[in-house]
């Protein structure tokens, strides 16, 4: 995270309205109307794992991929992007020069997307390109950040998301015969699972390891290799939750998001991005029962929009993403002060090569 700051130069003004100065029930009667007074240069994007309050002031909510293709769209001058750091990056990369993308608390990173960096990533293609003379195909699952999205770009693979995994690591596969695939292992594994890849054929790059935990032997033999990334929200479902739920409601659909662990994926009814899971719900007659393996924000929201039907988190802890939930309206509230001012704040800009190899990958993923 502290690079993060360093990598934009996060002032050391934090935003913040204390509580003195406005009551919560002011800070959203001040967005509702700066909003309307700027709604001519203004967009609001909204994960959907963002939390209700922010959600309600959103002209946009989707998953990554309808967020990164929403944001190519834009016309207007200011996109705030209430989500983590790297969807802030992806819209600045696809929108236009002239456009400003702000990130309303620079602090909102993704903690699967911290766990693999640019030295790491050109450490392991070296030994991985030293060991085999098989052509690697590389993908990056959206969820890093843009200098991987890059390195991607500059090695011909493409960038994924939940929703699209399937089709871009089918496409590499017919490009190449080994595919290495960062940062999460498990969209990686429970993906290439789906499309008939065996788990023997599926190997572990741990970057905390001497070459990655692997012999020369298994990277030859492997064809698949799998960066050692995980969501924290995602890691926190186990099969044990889903066995007691299928012995104590058999009824009771499980609907897991691909970034569970392998178990997790295997032992589920349904996995598929946050899109997919609102979709299936909101598609299910009434009487219907879910039992949900992703974000709680995402659960309760869904279990609020449809009463009629049982919607509970598949956990019995929260499992929650934190750097999503620093988000907080007081932060939406002060990104809209400073618009208004001329002087956007927590502005994120990714430098020029970066941003056209990134696109590289990224047209990739839209091709596909
Ligand atoms: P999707 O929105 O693509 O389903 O991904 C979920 C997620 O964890 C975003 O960080
Ligand atoms: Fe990152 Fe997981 Fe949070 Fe998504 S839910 S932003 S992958 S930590």
């Amino acid at each position: 995270m502290l690079e993060l700051y360093k990598n934009n130069q996060l002032s050391d003004h934090l935003p913040h309205i204390s509580e003195e100065e406005l009551s919560d029930e002011q800070v959203l009667k001040e967005i509702t109307s700066l909003k309307k007074e700027l709604e001519d240069q203004l967009v609001i994007l909204g994960h959907h794992y963002q939390q209700d309050d922010i959600i309600s002031f959103a002209d946009i909510t989707g998953d990554s991929l309808q967020l990164s293709r929403e944001a190519a769209k834009l016309s207007k001058k200011y996109i705030i992007f209430c989500g983590v750091h790297f969807m802030a990056e992806t819209a600045d990369m696809l929108s236009s020069d002239e456009q400003v993308v702000i990130l309303p608390d620079l602090r909102a990173g993704c903690s699967m997307a911290d766990m693999a960096n640019k030295n790491e990533i050109d450490k392991a293609w070296n030994f991985l390109t030293t060991h085999t003379q098989d052509k690697i195909v590389p993908i990056t699952y959206i969820n890093c950040t843009a200098d991987l999205k890059a390195f991607v770009g500059n090695h011909d693979g493409s960038i994924c998301t939940s929703s699209n995994a399937k089709k871009v690591i089918s496409w590499a596969l017919e490009k190449g015969e080994k595919l290495l695939f960062f940062p999460d292992q498990h969209l990686g594994r429970n993906t290439c699972f789906e499309l008939g890849i065996a788990l023997e054929d599926m190997v572990v790059y741990n970057p905390m390891m001497k070459d990655g935990g692997l012999t020369p032997e298994q990277v030859k033999k492997a064809k698949v290799i799998l960066w050692y990334g995980y969501c924290s929200v995602h890691q926190g479902f186990n099969k044990e939750q889903i066995q007691a739920i299928k012995k104590s409601s058999p009824e009771t659909t499980i609907i897991v998001h691909p970034e569970c662990s392998f178990d997790v994926f295997h032992n589920a009814d349904m996995a598929g991005s946050t899109s997919f899971i609102i979709d299936t719900i909101k598609k299910a007659p009434a009487g219907s029962k879910f039992a949900v393996g992703t974000e709680i924000n995402l659960v309760n929201r869904l279990a609020q929009e449809f009463p009629d039907k049982s919607i509970t988190s598949l956990s019995p802890y929260q499992c929650l993403c934190t750097t999503m939930y620093r988000i907080r309206p007081r932060w939406l509230l002060e990104s809209l002060r400073c618009i208004k001012k001329n002087s956007p704040l927590n502005v994120i800009k990714v430098d020029p090569e970066t941003t056209r190899l990134s696109l590289k990958a990224l047209d990739n993923m839209f091709k596909i």
